[in-house]
C-alpha cells in the first residue's frame, strides 16, 4: 500500500470515496505474470477493472484483453486493440458482439455447440470446456463444476471443434477457465489433465488458453509450469486470461468516517459501502482494512465497518481493531483494485465514486466522480 501521506493527499485533493491504484504495484503484478508465464500470450480479462487509464498502460506493454460484453469491446477498441488482442468470452453473446468481434478480428470462444452457426464467417475461435470438477472458491465464483452454466463437457469438446471447421472457421484450439479467485492450484493441475485426455480426441491445436482464476497468494510458477506441460501436449501456443491478479493489490479504496454508534455491537460508519465495494456482501469477501490515523486504541475493542445504504448487508468488514474512531479519519480499504469499481453500482442514485491513479510522481485523476445529473441524464 502507498504511505498514508500520499492517501491521505489524494482523499483531500479528490475527496471519499475514492479508489486509488498505483501503478507500480500494477508493473509489478505483470513482471511476475511474465515472469512465470514467459512468452504466452497474456489477455486482460478487463471486467476485474476497465477503467480506460489502466488499459492504455497495458495496451502498450503488449496486453490483449478478454472482453464479455459490446461495452468491453467498445473500451478494447476505443484504446486500440485490434484483431489478435481481443478475445470475446461469454455464454451467451448477443449480435452486436458477434458484430464487433468480426469487424475487429477478435477470437472468440466458443461456450456451447449451437453458437458454431451464429459465428461470423470465417471465424477464429476456442471452445470453452468445463472440465467438471469441484473447485476451491466460492459458489459464485466456480466455473467449471457441472453445475456452472459455462463451457462444453469434455465429451463435446471434440465434435465441437470438428463442427468449427466444417463450417469454415479457423478452429484454433481449446480453452479452460474453472472459477475465479481459486484457493487450491491442485484445481488448475486437475483441470488441465482432463483437456489433456482429450489430446487422442482433437489431434494437435494451435492455441490453448488456459484462462485466469489465480487468487493473490497464488503460486504462479507452479500454475504456469502446469499450464504449459498442458499446452505442450497439444504442440499448443499458451493463452491465459488474468484479471483479478494484475490489478487487484494496485487499487485501494479510500473512506472517510462519518461517525460511530454503539448499540451493543460498535459500529464505525464510513462513506463508502455495498455501492461502492459490493464483495463482503455478495462473496463474503475479506479486504484489509487499515486505519490512517495515529491514536491509542481502546483496550480489544472492534468495531464493525458499515456502509451508508439503507441495507442491513452494507458491512465492508466485521470486527476491526480500530483505535476510537472519530468523525473525518480516513480508512484503506485494500486489495480493491479488481472487481471494486467494475462492480460499483448506481444504487440508491449513488455517483460512483472518483478514481485516482499514482504514476509515481504524482497523482492523477483518471476518472471524475459521478453526478446525480450523470445517473439521470438517459432519463431526460
Ligand atoms: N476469463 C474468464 C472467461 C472469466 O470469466 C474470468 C472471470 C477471468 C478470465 C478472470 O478471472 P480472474 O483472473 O479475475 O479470477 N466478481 C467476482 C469475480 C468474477 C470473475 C468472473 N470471471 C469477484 O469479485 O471476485
Amino acid at each position: 500500500m502507498l504511505p498514508a501521506s500520499l492517501l491521505q493527499a489524494a482523499a483531500d485533493t479528490y475527496g471519499t470515496p475514492l479508489y486509488t491504484y498505483d501503478l507500480a504495484e500494477l508493473d509489478a503484478a505483470l513482471g511476475r505474470v511474465r515472469a512465470a508465464f514467459g512468452d504466452a500470450r497474456v489477455y486482460y480479462a478487463m471486467k476485474a477493472n476497465p477503467n480506460l487509464t489502466l488499459l492504455r498502460h497495458l495496451h502498450a506493454r503488449g496486453v490483449g484483453f478478454d472482453c464479455v460484453s459490446l461495452g468491453e469491446v467498445s473500451r478494447a477498441e476505443h484504446v486500440g486493440a485490434r484483431g489478435e488482442h481481443i478475445v470475446i468470452n461469454g455464454p451467451a453473446k448477443s449480435a452486436g458482439e458477434y458484430e464487433a468481434g468480426a469487424r475487429l478480428g477478435a477470437t472468440f470462444i466458443v461456450d456451447r455447440e449451437e453458437e458454431v452457426a451464429l459465428l461470423p464467417a470465417g471465424a477464429r475461435a476456442l471452445v470453452r470446456v468445463n472440465p467438471a470438477l469441484d473447485i476451491s472458491t466460492h459458489d459464485h465464483l466456480a466455473t467449471g463444476s457441472t453445475a456452472s452454466k459455462f463451457g462444453v463437457t469434455l465429451e463435446q469438446a471434440p465434435r465441437v471443434l470438428q463442427a468449427l471447421r466444417d463450417a469454415g472457421h479457423v478452429a484454433l484450439g481449446l480453452h479452460v477457465h474453472i472459477g475465479s479467485a481459486i484457493r487450491d492450484a491442485q484445481d488448475f493441475t486437475a483441470a488441465y489433465a482432463r483437456l489433456e485426455a482429450l489430446r487422442p480426441h482433437t489431434g494437435p491445436l494451435a492455441v490453448l488458453d488456459a484462462g485466469g482464476g489465480w487468487g493473490l497468494g497464488a503460486d504462479l510458477p507452479g500454475i504456469a509450469r502446469e499450464a504449459r506441460k498442458a499446452a505442450d501436449v497439444f504442440g499448443a501456443e499458451l493463452w491465459v486470461e488474468p484479471g483479478r491478479y494484475l490489478v487487484a493489490l494496485s487499487g485501494t479504496l479510500l473512506t472517510r468516517v462519518i461517525g460511530t454508534k454503539r448499540t451493543g455491537r460498535n459500529f464505525c460508519l464510513v462513506d463508502a459501502g455495498m455501492t461502492e465495494l459490493i464483495r463482503p456482501m455478495m462473496y463474503g469477501a475479506e479486504h484489509p482494512v487499515t486505519a490512517l490515523w495515529d491514536r491509542p486504541a481502546g483496550e480489544g475493542e472492534t468495531w464493525d465497518v458499515a456502509g451508508p445504504a439503507c441495507e442491513s448487508g452494507d458491512i465492508l468488514a466485521r470486527n476491526q481493531p480500530l483505535a476510537d474512531p472519530q468523525r473525518g479519519d480516513l480508512i484503506a480499504v485494500g486489495e480493491a483494485g479488481a472487481y471494486g469499481a467494475s462492480m460499483s453500482s448506481p444504487y440508491l442514485t449513488r455517483s460512483r465514486p472518483a478514481e485516482a491513479l499514482w504514476d509515481g510522481q504524482a497523482w492523477q485523476l483518471i476518472r471524475r466522480r459521478e453526478t446525480p445529473q450523470d445517473l439521470w441524464a438517459a432519463e431526460e
